[in-house]
């Protein structure tokens, strides 16, 4: 599956194996959100795919003013929103998209929505939250059809699950998207001294590929990276690429250039 950044793909052999659970970490503002929105934009767009894109950091309508102010038309492709309600999804199912099958669509699951389907239900952290994420991930896949999950973001859903051996359920929840022959793409928040990728160690060893998007301030300009710190099953370039978006296209630099491969 393409990242559709220029010249990243190319660095990647083509892109990512399909039905891998992949990072992108990142520190704040770095643009993990954007650059995972441009890979379900671009993959129900180009090739109708279905896409569920999770938002628990941020509302349904930041998210989309956000993907307006860099120039996605959004009318472009069909959008849905749920919440994480399954008994409202199950009576929904037919008409959360158009046409799944033929033209596939992208599918919005944010915290706005889930907060008044909840009203005057207990928001507080706690391990409904996990389960829920994985209910609704599942319920989709089964009910309508799924190519790409993109959970924004994983720290989120720490912060909100609570878990109890939490490491234990991560590992089981990578199985488990794994075995839905999905793709998944989960963001991790990063901190600015890069003490740590993500908030547990063993996220970087479960995960099939790691990217890292990082911003730098050089001479009074914002400059922001991406890297591949991991990349099973390719043979991808692990160097520092500028990352650039202009027009509402990413690029990947090297040297001020597209790399050549
Ligand atoms: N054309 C552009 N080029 C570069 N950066 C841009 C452009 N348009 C917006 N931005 C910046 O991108 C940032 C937001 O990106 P995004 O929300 O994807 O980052 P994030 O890593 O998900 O952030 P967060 O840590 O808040 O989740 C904003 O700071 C915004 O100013
Ligand atoms: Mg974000």
């Amino acid at each position: 599956m393409k990242v559709h950044i220029e010249g990243f793909d190319d660095v990647l052999g083509g892109g990512l194996p399909i039905n891998t659970v992949n990072m992108i970490t990142g520190t704040t503002g770095s643009m993990k959100s954007s650059v995972s929105f441009n890979i379900a934009f671009n993959e129900v767009k180009k090739n109708k795919k279905i896409a569920l894109y999770i938002s628990l950091e941020e509302t349904y309508e930041s998210l989309m003013a956000q993907m307006r102010s860099l120039q996605y038309d959004l009318n472009s492709i069909d959008i849905g929103r749920v919440g994480y309600d399954l008994a409202t999804l199950r009576k929904n199912k037919n008409k959360l998209l158009k046409d799944p099958k033929k033209k596939g669509g992208l599918i919005i699951s944010d915290l706005g929505q889930v907060r008044k389907e909840m009203v005057g239900k207990d928001l507080s952290p706690n391990e409904n939250w996990f389960f829920l994420t994985k209910a609704i991930i599942k319920e989709i896949k089964e009910s309508i059809g799924l190519d790409i999950v993109v959970l924004d973001s994983l720290t989120a859903l720490h912060v909100l699950s609570s878990l109890e051996n939490p490491r234990v359920k991560l590992f089981y929840f990578f199985e488990f998207l794994r075995d839905l022959e999905v793709t998944s793409f989960l963001l991790s928040e990063m901190p600015h001294d890069e003490s740590k990728l993500s908030t547990y160690e063993e996220e970087p060893y479960l995960c099939d590929s790691l990217i890292k998007l990082t911003v730098s301030n050089r001479h009074r300009k914002v400059s922001r990276e991406i890297a591949m710190v991991k990349a099973r099953a390719t043979n991808a370039s692990l160097d520092v690429f500028t990352l650039d978006f202009k027009d509402g296209k990413f690029k990947a630099l090297y040297g001020g250039q597209v790399p050549l491969v």
